[in-house]
């Protein structure tokens, strides 16, 4: 059987901080209260101009770069999003597109903050069966567009970016175990609730409803404290292996008291246990992608490293994995690949322009010979 195996990682934050200050002036809240109860002293938010998918696309032309795999070669694109561009078409299909994955099938996973670990273990899946070789699994999401900036309850929490990595088949693991779960008794916990079929548009047509992020949070939280550590503990054990030995534990950075008390209640030292919700805030379905860089950068992980993800989010939903970590990340990529990907990019746009082309004459000379006959 093949294992699947990470070769490639990216992740892309905007450009913009919001600083706790900043939010002083808008809400009533204090940085001090921020920093206490969350640990989270700023996000990143996107520009207008930027849609999840310009943030899914930077990300992925990284982790395609690091693995220096072009994006013809890669058979699945899975989109981790809560916040896609569109209803439809998937915000997978618009990435890969852009990335020139001419051969590759796209889809999105809904599964809210734990989507990416969902499409992780999705992907591993399918590479683990023989469906597919090479997949590119990206979380990015823009949360910052459902937060209703005056609700000190939410608006503080939570913050844009997109992480991705390109998995590969392998004979080694890789990924070694896995876990997801779902407890729809707490839908109402945590929700965005229009947009959708439940909650449609006003008898007017015009103003829609219920377009804010809501959230319990005190019962998200005691209910997140739980279920990562039962979740990591699962992984560990089914993966063969014990606490001592994992080397790296990165949780879903939602607040730093949920990560601290998930290490404590698991007994893992702090410097085992990886946290940057301090200049990120949570960024959903990205958080782990862009930990996961993070951690590499800083060489908190080494080849044969034991790494476990934990995440959860509304739904309520989670999942976990296990995984051997196997691939030198080069410290600098080849000054030459921001040309050669702008290259790329723009190779992909004009093929897709002319597909457009030839859809469009196609169409013509179907109407015009059926018009004949
Ligand atoms: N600034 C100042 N005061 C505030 C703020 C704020 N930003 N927000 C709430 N308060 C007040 C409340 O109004 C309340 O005041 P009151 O006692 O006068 O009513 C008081 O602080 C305490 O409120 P709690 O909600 O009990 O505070 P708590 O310690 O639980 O912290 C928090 C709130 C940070 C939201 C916490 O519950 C939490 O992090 N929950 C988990 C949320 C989470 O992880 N969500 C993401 C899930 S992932 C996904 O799928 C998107």
């Amino acid at each position: 059987m093949k294992r699947a195996k990470i070769i490639g990682v990216g992740a892309y934050a905007p450009r913009r901080v919001l600083t706790n200050p900043e939010l002083e002036k808008m809400v009533a809240t204090s940085d001090e209260w921020i920093v206490q109860r969350t640990g989270i002293r700023e996000r990143r938010i996107a520009d207008p101009s930027e849609a999840t998918s310009d943030l899914a696309v930077k990300a992925g032309l990284q982790a395609l770069a690091v693995a220096e795999t072009h994006g013809s070669e890669v058979d699945l694109v899975v989109v981790a999003t809560c916040t896609p561009d569109h209803v439809m078409p998937s915000t997978a299909s618009i990435v890969q597109n852009r990335l020139g994955a001419t051969g590759a099938g796209a889809m999105d996973v809904n599964a809210a903050c734990a989507g990416f670990v969902y499409a992780l273990n999705m992907a591993a899946g399918l590479i683990e069966s023989g469906r597919a070789k090479t997949v590119l699994v990206i979380g990015a999401d823009e949360l910052s567009i459902y937060l209703n900036w005056k609700d000190r309850n939410t608006c503080i929490l939570f913050g844009d970016g997109a992480g991705a990595v390109l998995l590969k088949a392998g004979d080694e693991p890789g990924i070694m175990s896995s876990t997801m779960g779902s407890d729809g008794s707490g839908a109402g916990l945590l929700t965005i609730p229009g947009g959708g079929s439940r909650f449609r548009m006003s008898a007017n047509g015009k103003k829609p409803v219920g377009q804010y992020l809501t959230m319990n949070g005190s019962q998200v939280f005691r209910w997140a404290t739980q279920m990562m550590t039962g979740a990591a503990e699962q992984v560990i054990a089914s993966s063969g292996l014990n606490l001592e030995e994992i080397d790296l534990f990165i949780p879903h950075q939602a607040n730093m008291r949920i990560i601290e008390s998930t290490a404590k209640r698991l007994g893992l030292a702090p410097d085992k246990v990886f946290a940057n919700v301090d200049r990120y805030g949570n960024t959903s379905a990205a958080s782990i992608p862009i930990a996961l860089c993070e951690a590499l950068d800083k060489g908190l992980i080494k080849v044969g490293d034991n790494v476990v993800l934990t995440s959860f989010g509304a739904g309520l939903s989670w999942a976990a994995v296990a995984l051997r970590w196997s691939a030198e990340i080069p410290e600098r990529l080849s000054p030459w690949v921001p040309f050669r990907q702008t290259f790329e990019t723009r190779v992909a746009a004009v093929r897709s322009a002319l597909r457009r082309q030839q859809r469009r004459v196609g169409t013509v000379i179907d109407e015009t010979l059926h018009r004949d006959s």
